[in-house]
């Protein structure tokens, strides 16, 4: 058993890692051919891209995917730890599972995620919750296998979690559940400790892939016909700092956009590491995609002091319009916290006039949740929960006006959608703009998934707009 420690979670020293190539454990391969497993994933990309990875892992295993936890005979939970929300909901589908449990003795049950990287996760799992099987950390998700057949052959609860990251392993297979767009980790972990964030002590410190890994990657996928790939990482910018003295994100993306892929996209980006060399190479490359997202979280310097971000509300908005200006026609969007620890009506009213003032294509909104562990619990705050909902649902009014605002001054022009399905009523198409607007069309021609095509917008709503193929 190993147990997460939130003190090794937060050192960042210069102590080298491993890059090893990922093997299944031979005598386990196909060990549970007639199996059946059901993921259950909350939270980012970066858990979406997991769990693509978990799928494969358990695939090597024997076990084969159901849509339905009922009938699974083994249930994962690949969890979210940014606030208390997503951390509720875990719990409440382990209580589920514990039920379930009573009634089928031989479910296993297993946690991994974000979640298991919290230490008082584990000791509530330890205590109360001991018919789950197994907790792996985020770190060893590898080690997925041998955990799991450790924990049937010997039917003992394993929780192998670990706050140092240890290897950087590559070549985990993957099954992807989209087959023309796909994620493609390029560094792991968070150094930027913004001060409400749980992220940097359950994903370890930056550690980037090397380039010719990635770039590997990439090429694979477009010999299999991908169109699209998303460089995912908590903080895309710092690719490279940990590993090299003169390559970056910058030139990342440019050795990327010379590969044979139509789509280019990344996320997340910090604003503190957004380099000139980027925003020129965003603005060259017509295959990588003008829409950015970059998380503003206040607009007032106070709050963005208190945060930890390292910028304030002026430094924000000259990379903003810096963005705007030099890539033409750029869509950008946001997260944005409110009611963070001493947050006053004025500083919320600075978080209004910067949205106004900046005229987000979509934001991510959402009320501070503490977590425990993370320096912003130690802040005073006299702001009741139900002043911060309503500043939320304030806040949500003016986004939405604006969203749609944006979106009607797109009718009439003429997109082009990546093809990802039909719609329910299976008479519509949907797909993603280049700007990353959700475009929903009618076409009198064929259209297959996959397919790049021109749709002429008739109609705006709030969150997609409507159009037909022409
Ligand atoms: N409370 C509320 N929102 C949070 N986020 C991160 N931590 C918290 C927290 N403790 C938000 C930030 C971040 C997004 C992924 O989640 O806005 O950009
Ligand atoms: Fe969290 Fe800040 Fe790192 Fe983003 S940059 S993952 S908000 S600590």
């Amino acid at each position: 058993m190993h147990l997460p420690d939130y003190l090794e979670a937060r050192t960042r020293d210069k102590r080298s890692y491993n890059r090893v190539s990922f093997q299944i454990d031979p005598s386990i391969e196909k060990k549970y051919v007639g199996k059946t497993y059901f993921i259950k994933t909350y939270g980012c990309q970066m858990n979406e891209h997991d769990s693509e990875n978990i799928s494969a892992l358990l695939e090597a295993l024997g076990f084969s995917k159901v849509e339905d936890y009922l009938e699974a005979d083994l249930v994962l939970l690949n969890t979210c730890s940014i606030r208390e929300n997503a951390h509720n909901k875990a719990f409440g589908m382990l209580g589920r599972l514990k039920h379930l449990k009573h009634e089928k003795k031989d479910l296993i049950i297993g946690l991994c995620g974000c979640m298991a990287q919290e230490k008082s996760v584990c000791d509530e799992i330890l205590q109360d919750y001991k018919f789950v099987n197994f907790v792996l950390g985020t770190h060893n998700l590898y080690q997925l296998p041998e955990v799991l057949d450790k924990s049937i052959k010997e039917n003992q609860q394993q929780i192998e979690v670990y706050s140092r990251e240890g290897d950087l392993v590559e070549g985990v297979p993957v099954i992807r559940s989209n087959s023309y767009k796909a994620f493609v980790n390029i560094i792991y972990g968070c150094d930027k400790f913004c001060t409400y964030c749980i992220v940097p002590y359950t994903r370890g410190r930056e550690r980037s892939r090397k380039k010719e890994d990635i770039i590997e990657e990439v090429k694979e996928l477009v010999k299999d016909g991908y169109k699209e790939v998303t460089l995912l990482g908590q903080n895309v910018n710092a690719y490279g700092k940990d590993l090299y003295d003169d390559y970056n994100m910058g030139d990342l993306l440019e050795d990327i956009a010379k590969l044979d892929i139509p789509r280019i996209r990344f996320m997340t980006s910090h604003p503190w590491d957004f380099t000139d060399k980027m925003i020129e190479v965003i603005g060259k490359y017509p295959n990588i995609m003008p829409s950015v997202h970059l998380p503003v979280q206040s607009g007032s310097s106070r709050i963005l002091k208190l945060m930890g971000r390292r910028y304030t509300r002026e430094s924000y908005l000259e990379l903003f319009h810096k963005i705007k200006e030099k890539v033409p026609g750029v869509t950008i969007s946001t997260d944005i916290i409110v009611g963070f620890p001493g947050e006053t009506e004025e500083d919320f009213q600075e978080t209004m006039s910067l949205i106004k003032e900046c005229q987000f294509d979509n934001a991510f909104t959402f009320v501070f949740s503490e977590r425990e562990g993370t320096p912003a619990c130690k802040l005073k705050d006299n702001t009741t929960q139900k002043e911060k909902e309503e500043r939320l649902q304030r806040l949500n009014e003016v986004v939405n006006q604006i969203f749609l605002e944006k979106n009607q001054q797109l009718e009439g022009s003429i997109l082009k959608v990546l093809v990802e399905g039909t719609s329910e009523k299976k008479d519509m198409f949907f797909g993603y703009s280049e700007t990353n607007k959700l475009v929903n069309f009618t076409s009198r021609k064929e259209v297959l998934c996959g397919d790049i095509v021109d749709v002429e917008i008739t109609s705006a709503k709030t969150w997609s707009l409507d159009g037909k193929r022409i």
